[in-house]
């Protein structure tokens, strides 16, 4: 009765990593319960999420061949494009959501076009538009610019509207930290660097004020939900943000957050579903309307089985 802060199912998103192909499942070592799965086998992951109590999903594509450019990010039958098709086809209530970047398109697993090992800002722009639109033309309900480049937010609202799509959201990376969590991310998505680092396009973990620059900015451009990412080492940036502005705000709980609990959980060191419902909570509690947790389905069944 006079609890403050109550996780439900309906805050959380799944993320799924698709790959090519029909009834193939690859699981992902770095983050054990997590894997590769086809278009077809999302389907039915959906009927169930759905089933649980889950809105959304946010889909990550990892294609059978990458180059500099990036170019299967915009294949009109790329994974992702095909699977928004299949899941929006079966399970329409499903909200989905598409990562748009292209690190996990590229052959050097950089965020944007890249010369003479710098990432260049300004010509990403048109490559993520082209991804972005692609996806709302698949039927993405809500497009999510995970790179970090200046100025997207603006540009993607403009290309998407004049290619018709003044409905499809777009929820902004806007907090993003270059942050050693992601590390199973980029073991799952086979997107790590092939030289350098983030750094150049992802936050310092150092600065706050920052933060609250890059959400204003993404707001003005046309932001409809922001995002902090990761989220347990940025609590006092999501209660920031939420005590700053009025959108909705997502908190990314990354493949790093998940596997520490899974590996301690495994190892018998830490409780795993006590864990996970304290982290989730904390979260809700820091000020996140919407969590994007690797332990939506498992924290869904948790929380609605009886007793
Ligand atoms: C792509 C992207 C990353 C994550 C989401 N989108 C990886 C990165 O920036 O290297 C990480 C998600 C996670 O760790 O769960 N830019």
């Amino acid at each position: 009765m006079v609890r403050e802060t109550v996780v439900s199912p309906a805050d959380l998103v799944m993320p799924l990593f698709i790959h090519a192909g029909k009834d193939r499942t690859a699981p992902i070592k770095a983050m054990p319960g997590i894997s590769r799965i086809t278009a077809d086998l999302a389907v039915r992951e959906c009927v169930e999420l759905y089933r649980l109590g889950i809105p959304a999903v946010l889909l990550f594509g990892i294609p059978d061949s990458k180059d500099a450019k990036g170019s299967g990010a915009w294949d009109k039958n790329g994974v992702v494009q095909n699977a928004v098709r299949a899941i929006k086809k079966e399970v329409p209530a499903m909200v989905v959501i598409t990562d748009v970047c292209l690190c996990e398109y590229t052959s050097h697993g950089h965020c944007g076009v890249v010369h003479k090992e710098k990432v260049l800002n300004d010509p990403t722009l048109d490559l993520l538009a082209r991804m972005a639109v692609s996806h709302a033309q698949a039927g993405a309900d809500i497009v999510a610019p995970s790179d970090m480049m200046d100025g997207r937010v603006g540009f993607l609202r403009k290309k998407l509207d004049t290619a018709g799509f003044i409905d499809t959201s777009i929820l902004a990376y806007s907090a993003k930290y270059a942050s050693a969590f992601y590390g199973p991310f980029r073991d799952a998505a086979d997107s790590a660097p092939s030289f350098g680092d983030r750094a150049s396009y992802q936050m310092d973990p150092a600065n706050a004020r920052e933060a609250m620059r890059e959400v204003r900015l993404d707001i003005e451009e046309g932001a409809d939900m922001v995002m902090v990412k990761p989220a347990l080492a940025y609590l006092d940036i999501i209660r920031r943000i939420r005590d700053s502005f009025d959108v909705p705000l997502a908190a990314y709980n990354v493949s790093g957050e998940y596997s520490m609990v899974k590996a301690a959980g495994a190892q018998k060191l830490l409780d795993e579903k006590r864990t996970t419902l304290e982290v989730l909570t904390a979260i809700k509690r820091a000020g996140a309307d919407i969590i994007i947790t690797y332990h939506a389905r498992e924290a869904a069944s948790w929380l609605t089985r009886k007793g």
